[in-house]
């Protein structure tokens, strides 16, 4: 017989006292796991949160990416990813070592610097190009690239980041979609990866247009991964949190939501009277729905899925998640 759900909370309510543990959730993540948590945000606020919150345990509800960064934040606390295959397949895209001596023993393969980089070449590859570029990765990165990086980026400061460098030439990774974001919105000669978000980039403009004589009174919110195309069509871009924020200001009350559907029930649950509809219902991250009461409740009974970086790479890479929170006016303590 299956447990029913409020037993569950109760039971991952009894352990997080036991355990001194804090729960952090996406906003991306199930309803249910959004409710049981302490804190729900962007990429941004669980960076600022994980780096300063006090406890001895954070189950980090997202994909691995962001627990890896709240254990480069706080290497004093055990963090736990209920989910240790919820991964996040763009920051696969790209890698700090250097593979592109493999790829020259391919017939057609051009040894020349590009605008914008193939997945297959890694940041040393494009450091090596373009000598005394700064790079900036996005944090839907890994630890290793986070430590080959000059400084880190949200969806929520990209364009703050990118400013505040004082170099002409800046190289961006792994978001094509965001890097052409901050080449539209700054003074940059960006060098963008050919990297992309699925969930976002499958976007059309016929899908904003669509939505849009559906919904003719609603205003378009666009997250940046989108495609440029599409961006160029809303009223708004902003990261998931920024959508929170922009239609809680807002005196319109419709609006059409282009990011994962999973924002919708923060959305409807602090703006109550406001309407908001999905740009398009298949709009889902299976891995950041991976992750379950039953698999929060199970990681910490056993303490299993624990995610730690080693400790080289873990310095290296704080370096760059602290110079995009001080940039933001959050800096790690240690
Ligand atoms: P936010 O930082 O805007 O929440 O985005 C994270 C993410 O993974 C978007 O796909
Ligand atoms: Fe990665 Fe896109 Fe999922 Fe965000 S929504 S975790 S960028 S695959």
């Amino acid at each position: 017989m299956n447990t029913p759900s409020s037993d569950i909370a109760e039971e991952i309510l009894r352990l997080k006292e036991q355990r001194n543990a804090v729960i952090i959730a996406h906003n991306y993540q199930r309803e249910e796991v959004q409710d049981i948590a302490d804190f729900t945000g962007d990429s941004l606020e669980l960076s600022r949160t994980a780096s300063t919150i006090e406890c001895d345990v954070i189950v980090f509800c997202g994909v691995d990416f962001m627990a890896e960064s709240a254990s480069i934040l706080s290497p004093d606390k055990t963090v736990l990813l209920p989910e240790i295959g919820a991964t996040c397949p763009m920051a696969a895209m790209i890698r700090a070592d250097s593979p592109r001596d493999f790829w020259k023993s391919f017939p057609g393969y051009e040894d020349k610097p590009s605008l914008v980089y193939p997945k297959e070449y890694s940041i040393n590859d494009i450091k090596r190009d373009h000598p005394g570029a700064p790079v900036v990765a996005y944090v839907n990165t890994t630890a290793e690239v986070k430590a080959a990086v000059d400084i880190c980026c949200t969806s929520a400061n990209v364009i703050d980041v990118v400013s505040s460098l004082p170099d002409k030439k800046i190289i961006c990774v792994p978001d094509k979609n965001l890097s052409d974001w901050a080449r539209k919105n700054t003074d940059k000669e960006i060098i963008s990866w050919d990297g992309f978000c699925h969930v976002h980039d499958r976007i059309q403009a016929r899908d904003v247009e669509a939505a849009r004589r559906e919904h003719p009174d609603a205003l378009f919110m666009a997250h940046p991964e989108c495609r440029p195309e599409v961006l160029e069509l809303a009223d708004h871009v902003t990261s998931t949190s920024g959508m929170l924020r922009y239609s809680t200001a807002s005196d319109h009350n419709e609006f059409i939501v282009g990011t994962e559907v999973g924002l919708m029930y923060r959305l409807g649950k602090e703006n109550p009277g406001k309407t908001f509809h999905a740009l398009r219902g298949d709009m889902i991250c299976p891995n950041m729905k991976k992750t379950t009461l039953e698999s929060v409740l199970h990681s910490l009974k056993e303490m299993v899925n624990v995610v730690k970086v080693e400790e080289d790479i873990r310095i290296q890479a704080k370096h760059s998640l602290d110079r995009m929170l001080e940039i933001t006016g959050s800096p790690a303590k240690k």
